[in-house]
């Protein structure tokens, strides 16, 4: 584990470790992703510094319902799963952003010891877990920059115990099924015997209460999908033409998911790192999937996973769903 505390004010922080793989990785994915037939960027790339902030804006939106139907939901159970975690345990968020949500969970347990954040925008990532730590001064807080899905070895000061995973906001639902799996696997290694995971998810539902959310009316969802491009250029050298391309969301319904791609408004070229990439009109880039479950088919992709589902809990008009899982 790299540990860069020299290039971070560490502040109120236990310590920083810098995991992250940087612009190579960046380079590859998207040099490989716009060189295949169906041409894509992987949806991680979508928080840049900027990105971060625009999923901030969503949350707040009327029509992405997501995010206050969990806060709703944690609020009115969180002393119900300050029980099922115990004292003394070490909270390890995978995506944390702006870690705002795991202060519901932070007030109602009992004596936490720790709190890993754990996400690939570093400085949104820094910024968050400072403020977090001013406020939560018995609290050892130690964010890792990382790409959550990659890695899975924690930091020595995690040493609270029970280790619980704290997965919010649906994001399980930005993996596939299969990758979901591979993802619950290794978390159910990481956090060990006696290990429980605290997990949002959204529900299957209407096509129109999906679609709307994922076309937001004053167009924030379509300035965050677009930002991919922008960041393709300043990060990359190339020359994608924003206006020349179209944010559009779909519910798959067979597939269970809301597909979303950049479309391109014409027949075009970009050049990426020296690399030319020709755009049919219409042509679309994949850059995001949000996969959606109902309660048994979220309990039976944990139970394949090494996961218990010992509590769930839904809203009243089953927009979403949080679940508290023990490892087997
Ligand atoms: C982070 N994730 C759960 C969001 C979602 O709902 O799939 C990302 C998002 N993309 C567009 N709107 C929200």
């Amino acid at each position: 584990m790299t540990v860069a505390a020299e290039a971070v004010e560490l502040g109120p922080l236990q310590g920083f470790h810098d995991l992250a793989h940087g612009e190579d990785d960046f380079r590859k994915a998207v040099l490989d992703g716009l060189s295949q037939p169906q041409k894509r960027i992987p949806c991680k790339y979508l928080y840049d510094e900027r990105g971060a902030r625009l999923f901030d804006q969503i949350c707040a939106l009327e029509e992405y319902y997501l995010t206050r139907t969990e806060i709703a939901l944690l609020e009115q159970h969180c002393g119900e799963i300050a029980q099922l975690v115990g004292p003394n345990a070490s909270l390890v968020e995978f995506g944390s952003g702006s870690s705002l949500k795991v202060r519901i969970i932070l007030d109602a347990l009992w004596t936490p010891a720790a709190y890993i954040p754990v996400d690939i925008s570093r400085e949104h990532l820094i910024e968050s877990a400072r403020a977090l730590a001013e406020g939560y001064p018995d609290v050892a807080v130690i964010p890792v920059c990382a790409d959550y899905t990659r890695a899975f070895s924690l930091p020595d000061g995690a040493s609270g115990e029970p280790r619980v995973g704290f997965f919010p906001g649906s994001t399980i639902g930005n993996l596939t099924p299969t990758e979901a799996t591979v993802f619950l696997k290794k978390a159910a290694a990481a956090l060990g015997a006696g290990g429980g995971f605290l997990v949002g998810v959204d529900l299957k539902k209407d096509a129109r209460v999906l679609n709307a959310a994922y076309n937001d009316s004053r167009g924030v969802t379509a300035a965050f999908s677009l930002n991919l491009l922008a960041r393709v250029n300043r990060e990359l050298g190339a020359d994608f033409d924003l206006g020349a391309f179209v944010h559009t969301a779909r519910y798959n319904t067979e597939k269970g998911c809301v597909e979303m791609h950049l479309s391109s408004r014409s027949r075009q070229a970009v050049t990426v790192r020296g690399i030319r990439f020709t755009f049919e009109e219409g042509e679309r880039i994949h850059t995001e999937d949000s996969y959606k479950y109902t309660v048994g088919e979220f309990h039976a992709l944990a139970r394949g996973a090494g996961w218990q589902p010992a509590r769930t809990w839904i809203d009243r008009n089953r927009l979403f769903s949080v679940h508290y899982l023990e490892a087997v």
